[in-house]
């Protein structure tokens, strides 16, 4: 497990990192951005998460940048629903299965609630069977399917929802 990973807001310079982790999960096939992608591309998506109430945290070993997580808006502009929000997390491949992405997930769940957001979402495809482990294992439940709707490197599949309300502090490990 980790024991020396330091999460933290995201800074301009961490940007080349935050690409490199995206475009792994590109190569992967585990999200519905299919093309890999440049540091000049992803500014826009980066300087997004400049908003406070919607930030980008980085998990760092050392000085090297190895995960990260962000909080996104939902249906902006639709005032009903302003208290739920995307909950999204990348863990670079050399990391993977060392307790980031639980660490990051728990970091970002309580700054929502923080935040005054009472229900956290994330989308996923549902051949992402890492992500759904990791979401259930830590008590979010699944909310929704929209089967076959995507095309991803050659193969179809489906976007998972998965969810949790953020009114108290989860008891799951
Ligand atoms: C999904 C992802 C975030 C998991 O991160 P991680 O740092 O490996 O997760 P953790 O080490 O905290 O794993 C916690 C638990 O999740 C489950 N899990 C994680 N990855 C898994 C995998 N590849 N297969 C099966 N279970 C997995 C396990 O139950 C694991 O506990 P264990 O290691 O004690 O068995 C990571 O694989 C990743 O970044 N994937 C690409 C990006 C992505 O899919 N993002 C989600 C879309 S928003």
């Amino acid at each position: 497990m980790i024991d020396d990973v330091n999460i933290r807001e995201a800074r301009q310079e961490d940007l080349p990192a935050l690409t490199r982790i995206y475009n792994q999960a590109i190569e992967d096939g585990t999200t519905a951005d299919t093309v890999a992608t440049t540091v000049a591309e992803r500014q826009r998506w980066f300087d997004a998460h400049r908003d406070p109430h919607y930030p980008l945290y980085v998990a760092e070993m050392g000085d090297e940048v190895v995960a990260y997580a962000t909080l996104s808006k939902y249906r902006e502009g639709r005032p009903a629903v302003r208290t739920t929000v995307e909950i999204s997390y990348y863990v670079a491949r050399e990391h993977r299965r060392r307790g980031l992405g639980t660490a990051l997930l728990r970091h970002a769940e309580s700054s929502a609630r923080s935040l005054g957001f009472r229900h956290g979402y994330a989308l996923l495809l549902d051949t992402n069977a890492g992500s759904v482990r990791l979401l259930e294992k830590l008590g979010w439940a699944r909310w929704g399917h929209f089967p076959g709707i995507a095309t991803v490197h050659g193969e179809t599949c489906g976007h998972l929802v998965y969810g949790r309300s953020l009114a108290a502090e989860p008891t799951t490990a």
